[in-house]
């Protein structure tokens, strides 16, 4: 008997009503809209709204997802969250989310892969689902990141913003469809290059840690950008490969929206038209673990992915770590 497939059964996002544009962001550090707008490709990104934690942005995006794939919460038989920006250290955020959604007969936690942290979920969710463990498998990429983003780094603070994509999984019986394949990596050497020192068994909090801000996030983005392309090309062929396709079976490509610069070399790598790469990251900004997700959600609501479609995710981030997946919808 064949293993069940691992379907993707609805998809769902959600972005925090307040906008924080380039200019705006002129009025807080030393930049300016051209400098952003020419180094990354981002003219704005979602905050979100004080009180509102990265569980409720999961919500939002969970329900969308749950909505249309006729799925009721109670059906869940396990919650993934990825996410670096947990509403707590724990319990975890998808504990909170298992909670606000009421999914009572659902297992919850969270998963840390920085912005390769959806792809890593979807992975593992749509291992349960395939071997017969869970039937439908909920998987959401959230991040707070205005939390962990140092407002006086010109640096950092431009480019990151809150939201919120999820992904509803369940066994289907069409090898052809679902979850194709992926491939995960991660190189722990170049932890200092991307990180959040502070806070956790190192440093935990002190006087010390908060004068030296070390409860922000800190990045050597040259450093992250070089390593960026090859790992997202590396990621991409082997998730190719896994599934049996090349570039020209792929209907669109998915990358994580960290910088235009990045997604226009890793589509020069590939050797696929702009047409095919979807790009939103001008309204988003990074949004970590949610990149993805969101933007899977915006490409399907558009109309830009139908059924049957080949697309090609991909991600690198903190670790570092860099993932690939190939689904058909
Ligand atoms: N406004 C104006 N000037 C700025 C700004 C800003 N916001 N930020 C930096 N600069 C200055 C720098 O100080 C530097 O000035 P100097 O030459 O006088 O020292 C100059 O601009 C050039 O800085 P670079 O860092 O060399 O700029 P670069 O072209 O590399 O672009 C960027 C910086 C956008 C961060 C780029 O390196 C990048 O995108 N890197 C990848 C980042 C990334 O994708 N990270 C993923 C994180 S995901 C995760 O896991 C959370």
């Amino acid at each position: 008997m064949s293993l069940p497939s691992a379907s993707i059964l609805g998809v769902g996002s959600y972005a925090p009503s307040r906008v924080l544009t380039n200019t705006d962001l002129e009025k807080m550090v030393d930049t300016t809209d051209e400098w952003i707008l020419s180094r990354t490709g981002i003219r704005e990104r979602r905050m979100a709204a004080e009180g509102e934690h990265t569980s409720d942005l999961a919500l939002h995006a969970a329900r969308a997802a749950l909505n249309r794939a006729g799925v009721t919460p109670q059906e869940l038989d396990l919650i993934l969250v990825a996410t670096c920006t947990p509403d707590m250290i724990f319990p975890s955020a998808a504990c909170f989310l298992q909670a606000k959604l009421e999914a009572v007969h659902a297992g919850a936690v969270d998963m840390n892969a920085a912005c390769c942290g959806f792809l890593y979920a979807l992975s593992a969710g749509s291992q349960f689902v395939r071997a017969g463990s869970c039937k439908k498998v909920l998987v959401v990429g959230a991040e707070k990141l205005s939390t962990i983003v140092d407002w006086q780094d010109r640096n950092t603070c431009v480019l990151f913003g809150d939201a919120a994509g999820a992904v509803v999984l369940g066994a289907g019986d069409n090898p052809a469809e679902g979850v194709r394949s992926f491939f995960l990596g991660a190189d722990g050497r170049h932890s200092e290059i991307l990180r959040l020192p502070g806070g956790g068994s190192c440093h935990p909090a002190s006087a010390e840690t908060l004068e030296k801000r070390m409860h922000y996030l800190q990045m050597s983005g040259k450093e992250v950008f070089k390593l960026a392309v090859t790992a997202m090309q590396r990621a991409a062929q082997k998730a190719l490969d896994q599934a049996g396709m090349t570039p020209a079976d792929i209907a669109c490509v998915i990358p994580h929206q960290a910088n235009m610069r990045i997604v226009s070399a890793l589509g020069d790598k590939l050797g696929l038209p702009e047409d095919k790469i979807f790009v939103n990251l001008d309204r988003y900004g990074n949004t970590s673990a949610a990149s993805i997700p969101v933007a899977l959600d915006e490409a399907v609501q558009m109309g830009r992915v139908k059924k049957g479609d080949n697309i090609l995710m991909v991600a690198f981030g903190g670790g570092l770590t860099w993932a690939g997946s190939v689904i058909t919808l």
